[in-house]
């Protein structure tokens, strides 16, 4: 048979042939990095921009190797650069802008509802970086939890200053769990502006989610021994019930405790300080005196509370139960039988 006779030598010749062309596939995507990189791995390569200013045109050929790009060629990201017959000649603007999008679609669709991109038309590279990309659990990475606060602070100096001395950012610097970081609260592409009511820190959340995701979560609060009693008797209190109700100008978590520089009670610069409350609370109550601000604000009234003055108020509401419940109970049972004896003298005799 034909097909006997030549089986031999068809199938060594297919494997070899497929191998050939796997090997050009490599050489030809290596072989374009290391074209490029003939001239690009040159420390001193430099160009001017339209200011004047000296451009370095390096690129690390290790660190890019090391990157989560590194397999990838440079014309992948370089789609209108194919070639070195740009040296020289200058390269317009568009000719070196790189489409991130089309490799990674879904993380471009949120970034363009942000306020990043319809306010700000920042890029992709701003918080990322671009040759050197690492990959997103690696403490390096520019986009890791706890060095956010630098790479958000190179455009929000303040904001990341003020959480980098709270307590939540020291505690977070020093790599311990559960701490929030920039993204925690604000979400990581498609960040809105405050005023939007679909942001996570619109005020109105601010006390339903943005503070209670961790102050009301069992598990974190047991991990760290404080209570979830904030969230619950804030709830309870004038100002939660009224916010909840809908008042805007009532306080929420972040009118006492600031927003980015939360600090314990126990800190002299915090604003819940014993020697600062009156100025916090006056934003709101203007002339409120020392006493105003004296109360205990997150405590809750239970015979089971931490101190005398909340077992107090604990048993005097359990009193004050029972007596409304004798009272209207006392009230109700003197009508009906009042009614009852009414209704018996009314029937008529027979
Ligand atoms: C993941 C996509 C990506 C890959 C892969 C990539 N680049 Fe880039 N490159 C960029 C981006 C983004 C910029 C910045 C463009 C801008 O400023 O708008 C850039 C800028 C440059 C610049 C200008 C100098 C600078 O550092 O800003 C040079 C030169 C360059 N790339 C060369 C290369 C070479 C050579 C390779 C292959 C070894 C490569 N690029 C691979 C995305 C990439
Ligand atoms: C023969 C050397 C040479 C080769 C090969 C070469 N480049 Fe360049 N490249 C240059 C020089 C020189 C410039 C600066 C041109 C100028 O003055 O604007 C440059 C500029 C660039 C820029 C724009 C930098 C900017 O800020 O405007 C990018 C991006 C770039 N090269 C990418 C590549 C890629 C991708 C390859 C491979 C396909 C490549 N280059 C191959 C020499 C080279
Ligand atoms: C404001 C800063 C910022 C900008 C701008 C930004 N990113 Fe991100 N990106 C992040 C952060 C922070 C993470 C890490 C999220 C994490 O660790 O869970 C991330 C994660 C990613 C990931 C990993 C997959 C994922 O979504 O978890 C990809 C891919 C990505 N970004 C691509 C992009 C692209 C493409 C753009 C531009 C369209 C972009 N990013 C713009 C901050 C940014
Ligand atoms: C040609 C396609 C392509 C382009 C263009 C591209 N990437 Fe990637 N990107 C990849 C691939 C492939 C990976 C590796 C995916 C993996 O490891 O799961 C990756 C990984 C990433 C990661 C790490 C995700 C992780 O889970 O650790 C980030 C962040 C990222 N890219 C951002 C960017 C940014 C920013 C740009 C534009 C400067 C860009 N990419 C352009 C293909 C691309
Ligand atoms: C614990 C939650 C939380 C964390 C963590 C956090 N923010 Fe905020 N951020 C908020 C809230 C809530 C607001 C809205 C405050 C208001 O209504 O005035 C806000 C507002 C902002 C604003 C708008 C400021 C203004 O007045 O217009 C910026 C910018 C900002 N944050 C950046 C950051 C950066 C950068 C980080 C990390 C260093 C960060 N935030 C960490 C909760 C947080
Ligand atoms: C390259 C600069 C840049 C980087 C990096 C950057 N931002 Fe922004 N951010 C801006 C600009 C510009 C605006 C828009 C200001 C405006 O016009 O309202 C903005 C707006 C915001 C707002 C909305 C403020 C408001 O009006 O309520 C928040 C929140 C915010 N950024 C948080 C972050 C966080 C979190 C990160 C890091 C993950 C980050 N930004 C990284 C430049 C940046
Ligand atoms: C990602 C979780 C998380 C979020 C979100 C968060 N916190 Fe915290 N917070 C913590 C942890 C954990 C600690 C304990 C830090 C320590 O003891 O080192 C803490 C500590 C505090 C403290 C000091 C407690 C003490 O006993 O001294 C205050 C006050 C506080 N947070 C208020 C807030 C407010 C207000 C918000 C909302 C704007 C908020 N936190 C959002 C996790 C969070
Ligand atoms: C009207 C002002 C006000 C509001 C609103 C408020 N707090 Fe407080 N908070 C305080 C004061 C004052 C203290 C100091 C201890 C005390 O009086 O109970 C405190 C203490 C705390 C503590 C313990 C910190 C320490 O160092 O003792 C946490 C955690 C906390 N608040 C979280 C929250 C959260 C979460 C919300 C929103 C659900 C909130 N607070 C709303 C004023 C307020
Ligand atoms: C963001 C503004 C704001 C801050 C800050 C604020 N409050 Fe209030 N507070 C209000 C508003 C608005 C009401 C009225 C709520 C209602 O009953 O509808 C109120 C009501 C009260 C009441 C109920 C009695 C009354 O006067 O109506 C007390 C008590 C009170 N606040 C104490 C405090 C204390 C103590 C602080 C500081 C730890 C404080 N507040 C901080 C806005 C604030």
């Amino acid at each position: 048979m034909m097909w006997r006779k030549h089986k031999t030598w068809v199938v060594p010749l297919g494997i070899l042939s497929l191998l050939f062309l796997y090997g050009m596939m490599g050489e030809m995507a290596w072989g374009d990095n290391s074209k490029c990189l003939s001239c690009h791995r040159d420390e001193t390569l430099a160009k001017k921009d339209a200011r004047g200013n000296k451009v370095s045109l390096f690129v690390s050929e290790e660190e890019f190797k090391k990157g989560v790009h590194g397999q990838i060629s440079c014309t992948d990201c370089h789609t209108r650069i194919l070639d070195e017959s740009h040296a020289g000649k200058g390269v317009k603007e568009a000719d070196r802008r790189v489409d991130c999008g089309a490799c990674h679609e879904g993380s471009e669709r949120l970034f363009k509802t942000s306020v990043h991109s319809i306010k700000a038309e920042i890029a992709c590279k701003e918080c990322h970086g671009y040759h050197y990309i690492k990959p997103l659990t690696d403490l390096r990475s520019t986009t890791y939890r706890t060095n956010l606060v630098q790479t958000c602070g190179t455009c929000h100096p303040e904001e990341s200053k003020q959480f980098g001395d709270s307590i939540h950012g020291v505690a977070l610097s020093r790599g311990r769990p559960n701490q929030p970081t920039c993204t925690t609260c604000h979400g990581t592409h498609a960040i809105l502006a405050k005023s939007d009511p679909q942001s996570p820190v619109h005020e109105r959340k601010i006390a339903m989610t943005t503070c209670p995701q961790c102050h009301a979560a069992e598990q974190i609060t047991r991990e760290y021994r404080f209570t979830t009693q904030p969230v619950k008797s804030y709830y309870d209190s004038f100002h939660g019930l009224s916010y909840r109700g809908g008042d805007t100008f009532s306080a929420n978590c972040a009118s006492c405790h600031g927003v980015h520089e939360i600090r314990s009670s126990s800190d002299p610069k915090s604003m819940i300080h014993k020697d600062n409350l009156q100025k916090t609370c006056g934003n709101c109550h203007p002339g409120a005196s020392e006493n105003f601000a004296k109360g205990k604000i997150h405590s809750v009234a239970s015979i089971r509370g931490v101190e005398f003055g909340e077992r107090a108020v604990g048993w005097v509401r359990i009193v004050y139960i029972i007596l409304i419940v004798a009272v209207i109970g006392g009230l109700s049972f003197y009508n009906f039988t009042d009614w009852l004896r009414k209704t018996i003298e009314r029937r008529p005799k027979d």
